[in-house]
């Protein structure tokens, strides 16, 4: 995916270490609209949750990450940093995950966002994620509804036969 010319190097995706928090960490700061997570947090995530990360010639450039609470995958994060959005990245994480979802025999992979963050729910739509719910300012600093999604494998599994 994504070679060619120089800013185009080959974008390789893989699980992070625990040494790539550091660089989660400072690509999460810079982005506003995603969640705000403390390092030991993102340590425990490497440890016992998935975290992806996706990386052009050893440099971040976004992150995945996401708990798995008795078969249900909850994506926690996704972020890619400013310099490399709108290229497929978070596309790329995304489908990454949920390939690893499948694989493990996930139930469903759930998420929440702000009501506002409409390109991250078109991210989200376009991997076939459908609104599940609502919770009602969920959200503090500025106050918003969180909108809920979730990919049901079950479902998935039904559509493709049909
Ligand atoms: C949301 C985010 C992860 C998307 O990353 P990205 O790598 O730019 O996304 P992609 O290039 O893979 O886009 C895939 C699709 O998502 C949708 N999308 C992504 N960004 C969008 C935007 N700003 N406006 C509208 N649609 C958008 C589009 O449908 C896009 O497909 P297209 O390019 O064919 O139109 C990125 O904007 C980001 O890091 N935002 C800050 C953190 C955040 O809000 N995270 C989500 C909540 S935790």
């Amino acid at each position: 995916m994504h070679e060619g010319s120089a800013d185009t190097k080959p974008i390789a995706i893989r699980r992070a270490r625990l040494n790539d928090v550091p660089a989660i960490v400072a690509t999460e700061q810079n982005a506003e609209s995603a969640a705000h997570w403390t390092v030991e947090q993102y340590k425990n995530l490497v440890d016992r949750g998935v975290v992806l990360i996706a990386e052009q010639a050893g440099k971040l450039c976004g992150f995945i990450c996401a708990q798995v609470v008795a078969g249900e995958w909850e994506i926690e994060n996704v972020v890619v940093a400013s310099e490399f959005l709108r290229r497929g990245i978070a596309s790329e994480l995304i489908g990454a995950l949920i390939q690893r979802a499948r694989e493990e025999r996930a139930s469903s992979v759930l998420l929440e966002v702000r009501e506002s963050n409409l390109g991250a729910r078109r991210l989200y739509e376009k991997h076939a994620f459908g609104v599940v719910g609502r919770r009602r300012l969920y959200y503090k600093v500025p106050e918003e509804d969180a909108i809920l999604y979730a990919l049901r494998f079950g479902q998935l599994i039904r559509a493709e036969k049909c």
